[in-house]
């Protein structure tokens, strides 16, 4: 057996955690929305076709915030088209996907049902198409009060109060060659520029996410954002990155420790945004906006070029293992380690697409392994983040060296003072004895320890077994001398709720 130790002391704080930090992401992609959110027709359907089996998973969740229409659709996309009577809508071909797009959801439908679910909507704009003046249109659809014509066709289509839509992104991925309308850096930041000034014209208090890079590997990555920064620093408030992970092969060791990957990304992209801001002698800080990060096994996928026209087609419908749950579980530890920088995350997609919720058309809708840390995770870990000191064995791994086996964080709830510690054993054959030291906060017990693992990491949940992977209860232990000793099982995800003994 390993052994490691952490200090638990709310003195140490890291930052606050932005609610916003657990976001999800909607795209008018495969089924995320036709057969996943929505479908008109089922039982559980409700008024506006939206289903309500479905809704009930998404709160359960927990995501306070929903990025739409895009990912990739966006930059074809043309908003007009998904407002107004249902029936005049028009089809279109969406090329981002070869998909065939009903237009039967759009802002209108997207908005209140975001709303209703207990999210806030991140609107992203289309700068693969289009530009400046779609983007300005559709911030005064949403977010001017009335008596101008574009405020007016939304009350007209049925919404008297503005959306009061505060995150924007101004496109997707516009340094990715895949991209409809990709353009270079320096084309990128002068659209982005422009679109931004126009859009904070309609509405000066909207926070605006400026494109970074897709991944960590672009070739552009680095000079890329500077590029975007030097144009754009005054005028946004966000840099996005972008970052999924797969298995590669029989190299799972790598693959449980992705977070590291994402660890180093993240601290790049703070170093090339605090290089624009002494650069161009700014005072303001650009944080970060990790709008889609999950797994998603890329290799499995054959290549938009390679589908046919369809509508609603099954595409990525990743089906998620025990090790991916702990891999998504420690990327959100990762991106509660950088709480101070990282105020936005979207974990993507929602639904049916490389996402915690799966659903079947006229049937059930399941929580996939993945759900459950990401669903504990907002709940428990909103307050404080607290720095932990882990003092862990490391262990080798292909991709990328030496890496620590434990992962860990530690979030206060400031009304309560309760603690919660969020930590992975990456080792996958050796239990971790994990040493906490509580000295610094005597009143604190363990109150609940509960972990994802299982003898079988490939293990999976199904329309037909939705419950095979679940969160398991776990002993707590007493605290003894101001610490408390716990044993992480291999290959786990757990999370311990430290609350004031009575
Ligand atoms: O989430 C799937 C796709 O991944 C998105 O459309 C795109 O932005 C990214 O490449």
């Amino acid at each position: 057996m390993h052994s490691a130790s952490l200090t638990i002391d709310p003195v140490l704080r890291v930052s606050a955690v932005d609610p916003r930090l657990y976001g999800s992401f909607v795209e008018h992609m495969g089924r995320c929305v036709y057969t996943g959110i929505f479908e008109p027709g089922h039982p559980a359907a409700d008024h506006d076709g939206f289903r309500g089996d479905v809704a009930e998973l998404v709160r359960e969740l927990g995501a306070p915030m929903l990025r739409y229409p895009g990912g990739n659709f966006v930059s074809n996309y043309e908003w007009e088209d998904g407002t107004g009577p249902r029936d005049e809508r028009p089809v279109r071909l969406d090329l981002a996907w070869r998909s065939i797009e009903s237009n039967q959801v759009g802002v209108d439908e997207f908005t209140r049902w975001a709303r209703g679910v207990g999210s806030e909507p991140m609107m992203a704009v289309n700068l693969g198409t289009r530009g400046v003046d779609a983007a300005r249109n559709l911030v005064e659809y949403c977010n001017h009060p009335s008596g101008t014509y574009w405020s007016d066709l939304r009350r007209k289509n049925g919404s008297a109060d503005p959306y009061d839509v505060r995150l924007w992104c101004l496109g997707n991925e516009m340094d990715g060659p895949w991209q409809i309308g990709h353009k270079t850096a320096g084309e990128y930041a002068r659209l982005a520029a422009e679109t931004a000034k126009a859009m904070r014209r309609v509405d000066p208090s909207i926070e605006l996410v400026a494109c970074g890079s897709s991944h960590h590997r672009m070739p552009t990555f680095g000079t890329w954002e500077a590029t975007v920064l030097a144009e754009t620093y005054d005028l946004v408030d966000y840099v996005s990155l972008h970052s999924y992970y797969e298995q590669r092969g029989d190299d799972r060791d790598s693959f449980l420790a992705a977070a590291v990957d994402l660890d180093r990304f993240i601290a790049d992209v703070i170093a090339t945004c605090d290089h624009a801001r002494s650069v161009g002698r700014h005072s303001k800080r650009v944080n970060l906006s990790v709008d889609e990060w999950n797994v998603w096994y890329q290799q499995r996928f054959a290549g938009e070029e390679n589908l046919g026209w369809a509508e609603a087609p099954r595409l990525i419908e990743d089906v998620y293992s025990v090790a991916d749950a702990v891999v998504v579980g420690s990327l959100l530890i990762t991106l509660l380690r950088h709480a101070d920088r990282v105020k936005i995350g979207c974990l993507a997609q929602l639904v049916n697409v490389i996402a915690p919720i799966m659903t079947e058309p006229g049937g059930p809708a399941w929580r996939q392994s993945i759900f459950h840390p990401f669903a504990l995770t907002s709940r428990h870990g909103r307050g404080t983040v607290l720095q932990v000191e882990p003092a862990s064995p490391v262990h080798e791994t292909r991709w990328l060296g030496e890496v620590p086996v434990l992962d860990a964080v530690a979030v206060l709830d400031d009304e309560s003072g309760a603690v919660t510690l969020f930590a992975v054993n990456r080792d996958q054959h050796e239990e971790l004895a994990l040493d906490i030291d509580l000295r610094a906060c005597p009143s604190l017990t363990v109150a609940r320890r509960v972990a994802v693992f299982d003898d079988d990491p490939d293990a999976v949940n199904s329309a037909a077994e939705p419950g095979r992977v679940t969160p398991r209860p776990l002993d707590g232990m007493g605290v003894d001398g101001g610490r408390v000793s716990v044993v992480l099982p291999p290959l786990s995800w757990n999370m311990v709720r430290l609350e004031a003994g009575t």
